[in-house]
């Protein structure tokens, strides 16, 4: 599935971006939900329920009049994709697959995918189904980087409405594995801003495209960490901004995820709540392990030179590598109030298999959810915590902070505060 240089699409996509651009530059005013996929069977004690990644992204999809983006690792959206013999809950992906294609053939919607070049995607059944009515194009790490993978996950819908999240193209992340994200409507200036990251990605996924010297100008975002956008929602004004990884992927102006994440940490004045899949402050990929502490690092000064609280919720499945406890134990040996002031506690959530199918589907049954809550940032990713994702890996971060300040105010952070705090009270979830 090799995709010929196309130059004259770059600039025509360019274009159009900077028409949007001069449409609105200004605050503008979005909307916005939390979405989640709680895997069957799970079950908690609590109100807090967040409307279905599938009910967003399927909305989504068969809104779309114009154009859908995705940004992606691999696609195994039908059961068979998967297993010889999945159950009913492999439907929703293929329903989703089904409103794609519908929005091609009835809608002319003209889809463009950015996915992960590998055996997985020449492979892919959904992608052969999809070919000739969505233009594809495959990104290699190995080729640009020497290593890594485009592990983001993110929807563009007719330049306004958007997804960013930690489901993959995959049935499972539908009904089998925890997953996080948020969509956001009718929000076209951080739509645009968001496309300007896929133009990356489809700029790279050219035949022997190199990563260039300078970006263009036209790929170059106003909005950062730094200056961040001014949008509001149900009255309430917010600051947001999308973070992008690797470095070499980030035009000027953006700011690299790991900046973004490292600077949320360092603002937060009371605590800072994690949930990542994953944590190591090593490289995992590299043939010799080397460490990496910019976030250990950040974290433990949060604690002992500012008294910030901090809570890691990571995940345990049959795959977790024997050494993330090791890193895990390290942070939570400061779990020492009346030593620091402050403390760190570190819980891991366990998605059970409650019925012997669900235990054979491979590698679901897990949370995957990468999110951080502060008590000023709420900070929604696609990457695992180990540097191989910061350093040579495609991911994107949103962040969104609340301008207005009243205790009174409700708003997104406190929703994501919520689903922390719920999985974090819940039996799923257990000191390391
Ligand atoms: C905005 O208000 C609507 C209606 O009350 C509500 O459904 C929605 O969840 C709110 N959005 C946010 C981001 O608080
Ligand atoms: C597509 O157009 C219809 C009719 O104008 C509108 O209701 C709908 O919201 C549009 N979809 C999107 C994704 O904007
Ligand atoms: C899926 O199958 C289970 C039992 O195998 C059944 O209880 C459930 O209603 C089915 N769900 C759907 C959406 O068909
Ligand atoms: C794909 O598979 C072939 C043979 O199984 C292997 O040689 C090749 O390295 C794989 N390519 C990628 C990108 O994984
Ligand atoms: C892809 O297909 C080839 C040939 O059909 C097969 O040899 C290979 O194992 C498959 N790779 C994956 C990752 O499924
Ligand atoms: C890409 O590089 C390969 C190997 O050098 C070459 O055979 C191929 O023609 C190149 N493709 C394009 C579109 O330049
Ligand atoms: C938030 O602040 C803006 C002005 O900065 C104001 O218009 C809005 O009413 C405030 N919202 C709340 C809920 O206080
Ligand atoms: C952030 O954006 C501002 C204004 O667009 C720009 O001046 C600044 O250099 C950017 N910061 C980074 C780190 O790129
Ligand atoms: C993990 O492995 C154990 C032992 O093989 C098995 O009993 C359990 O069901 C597996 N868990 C999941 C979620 O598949
Ligand atoms: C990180 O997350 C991905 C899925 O997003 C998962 O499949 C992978 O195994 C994780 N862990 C590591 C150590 O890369
Ligand atoms: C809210 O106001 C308090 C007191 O004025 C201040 O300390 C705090 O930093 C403010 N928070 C934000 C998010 O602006
Ligand atoms: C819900 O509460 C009951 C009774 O306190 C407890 O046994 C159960 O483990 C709780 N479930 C979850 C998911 O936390």
């Amino acid at each position: 599935m090799k995709v010929l240089a196309i130059n004259l699409s770059l600039i025509i996509s360019l274009s159009n971006l900077l028409q949007i651009e001069s449409l609105s530059h200004a605050g503008s005013e979005c909307g916005a939900q939390l979405v989640e996929s709680i895997p069957i069977g799970l079950t908690y004690n609590s109100t807090i329920i967040s409307k279905p990644t599938f009910d967003g992204l399927i909305g989504l999809v068969s809104s779309a009049n114009s154009s859908i983006e995705i940004a992606s690792l691999y696609w195994t959206l039908q059961g068979s994709d998967v297993m010889p013999h999945p159950d009913n809950s492999s439907l929703e992906g293929t329903k989703l697959l089904n409103a794609l294609i519908d929005s091609s053939k009835s809608r002319s919607v003209k889809i463009r995918i950015a996915v992960n070049e590998g055996n997985l995607s020449d492979n892919s059944t959904d992608l052969a189904l999809l070919k000739g009515l969505a233009q594809i194009r495959e990104v290699n790490f190995n080729r640009l980087l020497g290593a890594g993978v485009l592990h983001t996950k993110f929807f563009i819908i007719d330049n306004k409405h958007l997804y960013i999240g930690s489901a993959n193209m995959d049935w499972r992340s539908l009904t089998q594995v925890k997953e996080l994200g948020i969509v956001l409507n009718d929000c076209q200036t951080l739509a645009n801003d968001l496309s300007k990251i896929f133009e990356v990605y489809w700029y790279l996924g050219v035949e022997n495209s190199t990563i260039p010297k300078q970006w263009p100008q036209e790929l170059a975002t106003d909005f950062n960490a730094t200056n961040p956008l001014s949008i509001s929602m149900n009255q309430t004004d917010y600051s947001v901004y999308l973070s992008s990884s690797p470095k070499p992927f980030c035009p000027f102006g953006r700011t690299n995820d790991i900046d973004a994440i490292l600077s949320i940490i360092e603002n937060a004045d009371k605590f800072i709540d994690i949930a990542v899949m994953d944590y190591f402050p090593i490289f995992l990929y590299q043939k010799n392990t080397h460490f990496w502490p910019l976030i250990d690092n950040a974290l433990k000064s949060a604690v002992i030179d500012r008294k910030v609280s901090v809570r890691l919720l990571a995940s345990h499945w049959n795959h977790t590598r024997e050494s993330m406890p090791i890193f895990l134990h390290s942070l939570a040996a400061f779990n020492d109030k009346k030593l620091f002031g402050a403390t760190i506690e570190v819980k891991l959530f366990v998605v059970p298999a409650f019925t012997p199918f669900q235990a054979s589907i491979p590698f679901a049954r897990v949370n995957h959810n990468k999110y951080m809550v502060t008590d000023k940032t709420a900070y929604i990713g696609t990457s695992n915590w180990s540097a191989d994702y910061f350093v040579n890996t495609g991911g994107v971060g949103f962040a969104i902070t609340s301008k207005n300040n009243t205790s009174a105010e409700h708003n997104l952070r406190d929703d994501l505060q919520s689903i922390f705090q719920r999985d974090w009270d819940s039996s799923y979830a257990k000191y390391i």
